[in-house]
């Protein structure tokens, strides 16, 4: 199977990236032709500093290698590298109803966060992001549950491109990570762990030790005192049973089992050290490759140069049909 998926480089990846999407990536690169990607020109769409971008892609770029992504594997790019996806979101665009982006959640949440912001790029987002996939001819995306509307109007805009201009794309299916589609964050187990949440409910991969314990420590969780999961009346011992059951890849039941009888914060206390452990090998390999940038670089243009083909590919077929 052909696999496209990407992450924006705005900042430190968390585990909430990790669980619900990076974590799928490393198995898919096993068995199919992945192509993952740092989606820098999605970042640019949020406020954004342009003299820190160039290493937010590396850093983003060591992350997923550090984390598991093996280039002889997978593909590994950088979307801004590959202009054929700025074409094919134009050509796109032409046949996306403005009410569909208008009706997305992410646009809708977004606008109402970056008052100041709401330039056309944000609402635009999703067609870029179609592209993204379309150009590849992708058959699955994995990602977290809050971007399956974005794949769910990627193959709107490719039902329809293939009605109107004749047979062209695979039409996408989203792929989610049962339990890790929606990670919750640490302080607030009613919201997701996001990078903007403020830092307390959110745990950096490559975050010192004591921060980690800190933050699981003090997690909110509900006045019981069984470890037992119940998304709506115990969101937050929920979220981190599910974090165990991830990083030790058991089911959540299997992890009750094991837990039965502990305490919340003797659970907390367990949940942190695993975490520490879990990350720390990914740590040193980050700081080993944080010292061969060039070996990076180079992984990322080879990368492009193989997507390029592909890209082009697509290209020259979607420019024909449309009579251009
Ligand atoms: P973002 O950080 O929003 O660019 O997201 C990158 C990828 O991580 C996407 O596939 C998201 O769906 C996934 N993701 C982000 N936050 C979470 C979360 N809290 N739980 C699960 N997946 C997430
Ligand atoms: N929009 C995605 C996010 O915010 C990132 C992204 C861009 C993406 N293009 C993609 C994900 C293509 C999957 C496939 O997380």
């Amino acid at each position: 199977m052909r696999i496209f998926s990407g992450i924006r480089p705005s900042g430190e990846l968390h585990l909430g990236n990790y669980l619900g999407a990076i974590k799928q990536w490393v198995e898919l690169q096993n068995n199919n032709e992945c192509i993952f990607c740092i989606v820098d020109l999605h970042a640019i769409t949020t406020p954004y500093d342009a003299q820190e971008m160039p290493q937010r892609v590396i850093d983003q770029a060591i992350s997923y290698l550090a984390l598991g992504l093996n280039p002889e594997k997978c593909i590994l790019i950088v979307q801004s590298h590959l202009k054929e996806h700025l074409e094919l979101a134009w050509l796109l665009g032409s046949i996306t109803p403005i009410g569909e982006l208008q009706r997305m959640t992410q646009f809708k949440e977004k606008k109402k966060k970056h008052k100041k912001y709401i330039n056309a790029g944000l609402l635009n987002y999703p067609v870029l992001m179609a592209a993204d996939i379309l150009i590849y001819q992708s058959e699955i995306v994995p990602v977290g549950e809050d971007q399956k509307q974005h794949v769910e109007l990627t193959q709107t805009i490719a039902k329809k491109f293939n009605n109107k201009f004749g047979e062209t794309f695979k039409i996408p299916k989203v792929q989610m990570n049962k339990d890790g589609a929606r990670i919750m964050s640490l302080s607030d187990p009613k919201s997701k762990m996001s990078k903007s949440d403020g830092g307390k409910g959110c745990i950096d991969l490559f975050e010192e030790p004591q921060i980690i314990t800190k933050k699981i420590m003090s997690a909110v969780t509900d006045t019981q005192k069984k470890i037992k999961y119940d998304r709506a009346k115990k969101p937050g011992i929920s979220n981190l049973l599910n974090i165990y059951s991830l990083l030790k890849d058991i089911s959540v039941a299997e992890a009750e089992e094991e837990l039965k009888g502990k305490s919340y914060s003797e659970f907390k206390k367990i949940l942190a050290d695993l975490t520490i452990s879990f990350l720390e090998p990914l740590r040193s390999k980050r700081n080993e490759l944080a010292s061969r940038e060039v070996y990076v670089q180079e992984i990322l243009s080879q990368g492009a140069k193989r997507a390029k083909i592909m890209a082009q590919e697509t290209m020259d077929d979607v420019k024909k049909k449309m009579g251009l």
